[in-house]
């Protein structure tokens, strides 16, 4: 097994995962020192791309934010989220997965889902490509708004489920996306692999976020988005003063002239 994977895995009950998203070499080389695993994640449909859904990033467009994202990459984890429909059957889901990890040399391919994709996540691991599981919210089967996880009994029993069948089947950890505090607990309780959570409190192994988010370069209002720094300000700051002096012709000086 891939020795970052097994630390992964080592750090449950020890140390908190530190995880966030990267979709370009400028943002993986400052984040790689800090996180345990970095995700090219298909939320740059919306991030990026203005997409009202996950579901409309292609392949093709991910590999190439991919490949840049691992040039920035020498310590953590690298995960490729699998796009909607690149993991439909068993045999599609081994092809394009053979090829994300060719094309961009991630270490590991997330899939949204648990009993429906049983299959689909074992043949892919008998087949040696880590698995990273994501239960709780699955943006890619979300229409319209998005709603929290676990407030029913049927549904938290369901959740619990998946998390012990993607266990079994050998992922390495598991994604929890806005799920109730005491099931995130729960699972993470009950399973020996890592949760990682998004929205999902505190109990789970470790955190992941946006990191466009987390940096204030969107203007995200989800509950659980903390914004660490508004780097738009110092953004357009910088920009400003860039005007200021080009106008006033006091950019470029001397020094950068040639
Ligand atoms: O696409 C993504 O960025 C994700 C994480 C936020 C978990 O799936």
């Amino acid at each position: 097994m891939n020795t970052k994977i097994k630390n992964i895995i080592n750090k449950k009950n020890k140390s908190k995962i530190i995880s966030l998203t990267a979709y370009s070499k400028n943002i993986a080389q400052i984040i790689d020192k800090y996180v345990d695993m970095t995700l090219v994640g298909d939320s740059m449909a919306s991030v990026l791309y203005n997409y009202n859904t996950t579901r409309k990033i292609s392949l093709d467009t991910m590999i190439e934010h991919a490949k840049s994202v691992r040039m920035g990459i020498s310590n953590s984890l690298m995960v490729f989220d699998m796009p909607y429909n690149t993991y439909r059957d068993k045999k599609i889901a081994l092809v394009n997965a053979r090829k994300i990890i060719k094309k961009t040399k991630s270490d590991a391919v997330k899939l949204e889902g648990g009993s429906k994709i049983k299959e689909i996540v074992n043949y892919l691991i008998k087949n040696k490509i880590p698995v990273l599981g994501h239960l709780g919210i699955m943006p890619q089967s979300v229409r319209g708004k998005f709603k929290s996880k676990g407030k029913t009994e049927r549904e938290r029993k369901k959740i619990l489920n998946d998390a012990k069948i993607l266990e079994k089947l050998g992922v390495f950890a598991i994604v929890l996306e806005c799920i109730e505090k005491s099931l995130a607990k729960k699972i993470t309780n009950e399973i020996k692999i890592p949760t990682i959570g998004i929205g999902s409190s505190v109990h789970c192994d470790g955190q992941i976020l946006v990191t466009d988010d987390l940096i204030g370069l969107t203007n995200s209002k989800i509950k659980f988005v903390k914004k660490y720094i508004n780097i738009s300000n110092n953004i357009e700051t910088a920009v400003k003063k860039f005007k200021q002096e080009v106008k006033q012709k006091k950019y470029p000086t001397k020094k950068y002239s040639y």
